[in-house]
């Protein structure tokens, strides 16, 4: 039976409350489908910071350094400044483990409404590929005449033309392995005229390599507008960390709610382990109510399955359009009345009927059976196994 490792970190808000049914779900999964996953606690966030002054202890990328996967709730905390909250717990982890692209999805389900009109199941899905390690989130700046009238900041960007490219390389191959074959990329150049003409430069190079693939830029004032007015003209959206954290909120909500919104910060390398979490924070104002969708943590814990070493861990898919049930099992932000904790126990069923074919020798193709309100089959998914650790393209 093969076994698989998952550190988790529920973290604070709202995290704990999806994570728990996550790993339920997890469990579910290893029961029926006969393999084993050995989940491995870490008490890390912002109850952490209180009782030591650091939200994880300092050995903690060792200790993490031994997961198959990743799974984290949310940071943050009313009481603690966020800044100390994000630098303290997540961003030094997607770093250190040199996660450089965050995978970011977002698919229109059957049964779950668009809060724009006219949408119909899978119109809109696109994915937003964000750089995850370097651009406006780069840890280098400080404070001149610290809390003084004459007080400066300092913040700067690093744009590497290695960080821009791999992550745009990623961009163009999730590309072609989907339908639209589409990618656009992001920046704001007109203003920031070194690093983003930098990451302007480097889109071109790199799109030269796909002519198969059809390309766009735009400035992210203007993406924001299309991101809302023309949802399904986009398929894989490339940008820096800036960009793409705000833009991939926006994508999470044109089709349903933040908390069905995924997200994979990946080291395609495989060298570490990659991290699986929702886009959501910590949601101070529904904790304990455990209201908070589940879909996030379903397709995390699909993620994390697919992540595990040898890839059969990975072989009992996803599905939010089969756990919506056609639109009767949503959490309240959907229009629904169930909880975080029913939605999870009615996702897991089915999984049996899900079909796994190998393409190639280190990839299996992934087919979902019909979603329950359309009729209409899932988009199939790639396995991709190296070096002892899997990975799910789109
Ligand atoms: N990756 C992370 O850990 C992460 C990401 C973003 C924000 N944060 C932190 O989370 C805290 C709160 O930040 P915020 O309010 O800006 O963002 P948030 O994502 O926590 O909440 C924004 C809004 O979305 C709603 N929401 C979030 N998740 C939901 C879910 N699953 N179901 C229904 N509604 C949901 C919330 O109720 C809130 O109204 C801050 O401390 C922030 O720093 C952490």
């Amino acid at each position: 039976m093969s076994s698989y490792t998952v550190h988790v970190i529920g973290g604070d808000g709202i995290g704990p409350e999806v994570t728990s049914c996550a790993i339920a779900v997890i469990e579910a999964a290893a029961a029926r489908h006969g393999f084993n996953v050995q989940f491995v606690d870490h008490d890390w966030g912002s109850d952490h910071f209180f009782r030591h002054g650091r939200m994880m202890p300092p050995n903690a990328l060792d200790t993490l350094r031994q997961a198959n996967a990743i799974l984290l709730g949310a940071v943050g905390h009313p009481d603690i400044p966020d800044h100390i909250t994000l630098h303290g717990l997540l961003l030094p982890i997607r770093r250190g483990f040199d996660q450089f692209a965050n995978v970011r999805p977002a698919r229109l389900y059957p049964g779950v409404a668009s809060p724009l009109v006219g949408y119909p199941p899978k119109e809109i899905d696109m994915v937003v590929v964000r750089e995850n390690t370097e651009g406006e989130y780069a840890p280098v700046g400080g404070f001149v005449h610290h809390h003084h009238p004459s007080e400066v900041a300092v913040q700067s960007s690093v744009f590497t033309r290695q960080g821009c490219e791999r992550v745009i390389r990623f961009a163009f191959e999730l590309a072609r392995r989907r339908e639209k074959k589409r990618v656009t990329s992001v920046t704001k150049s007109n203003a920031q005229a070194y690093s983003l003409v930098l990451w302007d430069r480097v889109f071109q190079t790199v799109a030269n390599e796909f002519p198969d693939i059809e390309t766009e830029s735009l400035l992210v004032d203007a993406a924001a507008m299309n991101f809302v007015r023309r949802p399904h003209s986009f398929d894989v959206v490339v940008a820096s960390n800036l960009f793409g954290d705000i833009l991939s909120d926006l994508s999470a909500i044109v089709r349903s709610s933040i908390g069905l919104a995924a997200s994979a910060n990946l080291d395609p390398t495989l060298t570490y382990p990659s991290l699986f979490e929702p886009v959501q924070g910590s949601a101070p104002d529904i904790v304990g109510r455990g209201i908070a969708p589940h879909g996030s943590d379903l397709m995390r814990r699909d993620a994390a399955g697919s992540h595990r070493e040898g890839g059969s861990g990975a072989r009992r898919g996803s599905g939010y359009s089969r756990g919506s049930g056609g639109g009767q099992v949503l959490t309240p932000d959907l229009g629904g009345a169930k909880t975080t904790r029913r939605c999870g126990r009615l996702s897991w069923r089915g999984w049996d009927s899900w079909s796994y074919a190998r393409a190639e020798p280190d990839r299996e193709v992934v087919r979902m059976p019909p979603a329950p309100s359309t009729g209409q089959p899932a988009r199939p998914f790639v396995l991709r196994s190296s070096g002892g650790r899997t990975d799910a393209v789109c």
